[in-house]
């Protein structure tokens, strides 16, 4: 989706600019143009000549470059692109930002530009949680800059806390999300996929058939649409899709608080074919054979996401899609599971055996919804991901 999109990348001076050598390569693989600019600072960390060799352009570094200004004006430089990424941005260059400044090249073209512009934060803990940067954030936040990050973490400082700059593939997903039109442009979304692994003992788990393509398919087709899309996967055989924020979990448990995690969004599909037990004491060390008999084991329900997510009072997103996978009576079934559940949507489909659906590059979907039960005819995965996306931004607009 970055094909062709113009980044002004501005490399601050930060332990974490040797990312941002990693960002100029994964903004380039996805098709973007990356022209870099380099703080004085920045320089301290990464040479220009590895920063141009990654960017495949000259890096600009000094305002006073008589040479830049007879090719390309600072102003023109700010405006040159479709998106303004600094990355890192140190609480010096948003104190800057904050305040209006413009007595570098970095912060001219800052003060300059009227495309948009996003901060990929990077500082130490204390700076970070400092309430002048706080402040400064705030007055950022209001001026319409986004923000990427920081995450929490270990320091290079040694300390733990807010302040790490996010990773190059989650700032990438940002830009992405920033850069997107079409008609989900601005929603964000939450797709659960893949099967659960609910452990028996350190080697063994309890598993099912699910192989996440239609829930990877359905992810794809909504980030397509233009949808910030966070893509929570069970071990799937499929890989996920590129572009979206990827959390991969093994576990009920672990995809319930994953979701959690991810909410507000606009709308949510539970696409996972999630365990309904686990094994109610998982042995920590490895079952053996003894001459006792067989091992018995003993199941807890799992918490069942899509209806603890349909039934929240608050917070609840404006769609929430689960799915129904029947063997008989798959309509009647399918719409008493949307009442049970409390959700708006039920994908159903008949994965008996002899259907070659579970698994399998094919789909057969009825769609419930309060109008009724709606028969789509059999189609590949992917056609069914790109109706459903087309359905879900009508139902969004
Ligand atoms: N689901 C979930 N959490 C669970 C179980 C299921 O979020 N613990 C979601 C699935 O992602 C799917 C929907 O619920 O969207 C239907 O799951 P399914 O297993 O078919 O339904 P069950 O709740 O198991 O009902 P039944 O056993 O009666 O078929």
């Amino acid at each position: 989706m970055l094909a062709s999109k113009r980044i002004l990348l501005i490399i601050g001076g930060g332990i974490a600019a040797f990312k941002s050598l990693d960002l100029i390569r994964r903004l380039r693989e996805r098709g973007a143009e990356v022209t870099p600019v380099l703080t004085r600072a920045g320089e301290e960390f990464v040479t220009p000549l590895s920063v141009s060799a990654l960017a495949g352009k000259r890096v600009f570094r000094d305002l006073f470059d008589l040479t830049d200004e007879a090719e390309m004006g600072h102003i023109e430089l700010s405006r040159s692109a479709d998106l303004v990424v600094v990355a890192p941005a140190t609480a010096d260059l948003m104190a800057k930002m904050a305040q209006g400044h413009a007595d570098d090249l970095a912060s001219t073209l800052l003060l300059a530009t009227d495309t948009p512009v996003m901060v990929a934060p990077a500082m130490n803990v204390r700076m970070w949680e400092h309430p002048a940067t706080q402040r400064n954030i705030a007055t950022l936040k209001a001026d319409g800059i986004a923000f990427a990050g920081p995450n929490e973490g270990d320091m290079a400082c040694g300390e733990h806390g807010p302040g790490r700059m996010a990773e190059p593939l989650e700032i990438v997903t940002a830009v992405d999300a920033a850069l997107a039109s079409g008609p989900l442009a601005g929603k964000r979304i939450l797709v659960t996929s893949g099967p659960t692994h609910e452990p028996i003992d350190p080697v063994r788990y309890i598993a099912n058939r699910s192989s996440g393509s239609q829930g990877t398919a359905i992810a794809r087709a909504l980030n397509s649409l233009g949808a910030e899309v966070v893509f929570v996967t069970g071990p799937a055989d499929v890989p996920p899709p590129q572009g979206v924020e990827t959390v991969p979990v093994e576990t009920a448990q672990q995809m319930l608080e994953a979701v959690q995690a991810a909410l507000p969004v606009d709308a949510a599909i539970f696409a996972a074919a999630v365990a309904d037990w686990r094994v109610a004491s998982a042995s920590t060390s490895k079952m053996k054979k003894t001459k006792g008999g067989l091992p018995s084991l003993e199941f807890a329900e799992n918490p069942d996401i899509l209806a603890t997510v349909s039934q929240l009072d608050h917070g609840r997103p404006g769609l929430v899609v689960g799915f129904a996978a029947e063997t008989d009576d798959v309509v009647e079934n399918a719409t008493a599971k949307r009442k049970r559940k409390g959700c708006d949507w039920i994908v159903a489909n008949d994965v008996s055996h002899g259907t070659g659906i579970m698994g399998g590059k094919e789909n057969d979907i009825t769609l419930i919804t309060e109008n009724g039960a709606e028969d789509w005819p059999r189609m590949s995965k992917d056609d069914v991901a790109n109706r459903l996306a087309e359905r879900i931004a009508q139902s969004l607009i």
